[in-house]
């Protein structure tokens, strides 16, 4: 048998490599494919059924274990989204409430994302409401810092500020081109777009001033949705085209986390939901449809490699899945290449499976190596060294017993100091709601970072309140599907609104518990005594 598979993922054409014994949902995650999980990969509720080459036979994604290449088919009643949209009646085959009225015979729409570092845009024909094309690009900012606090340093003029916008905007219109060749379409011919992003992104397109982002108590210029023509933005589309940007939350809660609450239904939630961004800023939603609570936690850029000695984005080579096997471990790597680095995903499962091994204690500090000898398996042991006079662990050989990719005691501070930044706001907005973690009936893991991470390692590390692996759902770009629904539909309009209205932005670093509670996060427990 081999210890990897090779998953082709139709009709998304995308592949990866994956550990024998893996499940097709855990492939369909790495890939970054969201399915529909309601039972939480039980296997009880059949909302996850896939199809396999060659005979098309059905199988439940999450029980269907891996031990061969395969094709995998996801239906479109599999997706999470389209389950989730079509749900809330935003949309549907038959019924769209196009933003522009009065349309003629072609209409069409884009909704954007701008993210920190990835920008996505989506071309929808607004008269049926099909998705016609994506196109996606690094946001062109980040040559100004890769993160939100150096770009707010980098404007402290009007004209750094017109020029961060025309970069933005230069970027838009790049994108636009693209989806309109790819479609075949008349750019003139995109009359609407909605764009949503963080409070600083929102601000940096929109141009409005952002230097009390950067000091506390981090103020946003403006929380307002605006509607403006193409023509005075610089984007070029139709000059008459209304460009709509949703409301923001807070400072460090955007239009991006409002619209990521709308996709994911938090103004209807019944059950106790905690919907949850992962990024170097983390962005928190928890509440019922009765009362929402949001918060912001810096992070820091741990999670997407900054920080980490061998640490990485998301790219080739990069080990991105650590499990044990037997008495030893086994890792994935980005591409089925030699392992280079590691990525935010491969660094929780790693700290998850260091712990698991008694390699670090729940304090993150490395077993005393004396003592290593007689309490780990013989490979397990090979695997502790030294570099710069700190303990490591190896995670990944090269020929000859070199390493390749090891993880070093600052390391493991650094991750430890992202999960506690992460939990404390967690657990903050929990005693405002004077909720213990299994009071919470959802998690929703939203995002590009999220979509990865294996749900058992982020609860082993505390990273989540402890809820089960079965109440925790992958919802994929959530801040797209709700710029798609904002875009399609004139009550989802209305409706973010007033969600954004809705929603309670709490202040943690401001409450009096935040220190304790967050010297107490520090610690890689999977359930503490408090709240
Ligand atoms: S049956 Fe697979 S997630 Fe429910």
């Amino acid at each position: 048998m081999r210890d990897k598979y090779q998953i082709n993922f139709m009709p998304d054409g995308k592949q990866i490599w994956i550990h024998s014994g893996a499940t097709v949902l855990e492939a369909a995650h790495q890939a970054g494919i969201i399915l529909n999980t309601t039972c939480g990969g039980k296997g009880t509720c059949g909302k996850c059924k896939v199809l396999l080459a060659p005979d098309q036979r059905e199988v439940l994604a999450c029980q269907h274990k891996i031990n061969s290449d395969l094709t995998v088919t996801i239906p479109p009643e599999s997706r999470f989204f389209r389950q989730k949209i079509l749900e809330h009646g935003f949309i549907s085959e038959v019924e769209i409430y196009p933003a522009k009225e009065n349309a003629e015979n072609t209409t069409f729409g884009v909704a954007v994302d701008i993210g920190t570092t990835t920008v996505v845009a989506k071309l929808f024909d607004l008269i049926n409401g099909r998705e016609r094309a994506t196109a996606a690009d690094f946001n062109p900012q980040a040559r100004f810092g890769d993160d939100v606090i150096s770009r707010i340093s980098y404007v402290e003029s009007q004209e750094k500020r017109t020029e961060l916008q025309k970069i933005i905007i230069d970027c838009l219109n790049k994108l636009t081109k693209q989806l309109a060749d790819v479609a075949g379409v008349d750019k003139n011919s995109i009359d609407e777009m909605v764009v949503v992003g963080n409070t600083t992104m929102n601000h940096l397109f929109l141009s409005l001033p952002v230097e009390q982002l950067g000091q506390a108590p981090y103020l946003a210029h403006s929380l307002d949705g605006y509607d403006i023509p193409a023509e005075k933005l610089g984007i070029d589309i139709n000059p008459a085209a209304n460009i709509h940007t949703v409301e923001n939350i807070a400072g460090f809660v955007g239009s991006d986390i409002t619209a990521a609450a709308l996709a994911t239904a938090m103004n209807h939630a019944e059950q106790m939901t905690l919907l949850i961004d992962i990024g170097t800023n983390g962005e928190i939603v928890l509440g019922t449809k009765n009362k929402l609570y949001s918060a912001s936690c810096a992070a820091g850029p741990a999670f997407e490699g900054a920080r980490i000695i061998q640490g990485s984005r998301a790219v080739v080579g990069a080990i991105e899945a650590v499990v044990i096997n037997e008495n030893n471990i086994d890792i994935d790597v980005i591409g089925n290449q030699p392992p280079a680095s590691i990525c935010g995903s491969g660094l929780i499962d790693a700290v998850a499976v260091m712990l698991e091994l008694g390699v670090i204690d729940k304090t993150g500090r490395f077993i005393d190596k004396t003592a290593a000898k007689d309490k780990l398996p013989p490979k397990i042991f090979e695997r502790l060294i030294q570099i710069d006079s700190q303990p490591a662990f190896v995670l990944a050989f090269k020929k000859g017993k070199t390493p390749a990719v090891s993880l070093t005691q600052k390391d493991i501070r650094e991750v430890q100091l992202a999960k506690a930044a992460i939990r404390s706001g967690i657990k903050l907005l929990q005693m405002k709601l004077d909720l213990q973690d299994d009071d919470i009936q959802q998690i929703l893991l939203a995002g590009a970072f999220g979509n990865y991470i294996r749900k058992e390692s982020a609860l082993k590390i505390g990273l989540l309140p402890d809820v089960g692996t079965e109440r925790i759902h992958f919802v994929g770009n959530a801040a797209c599907a709700g710029a798609q629904m904002i875009l399609l539909n004139k009550k989802a309009r209305d409706l973010a609104k007033r969600l954004a209205e809705k929603i309670q932005y709490v202040e943690i670093a401001r409450l009096t518990d935040f220190s304790t509670v967050y010297a107490d996060s520090m610690l890689f427990v999977t359930r503490d005594s408090s709240p």
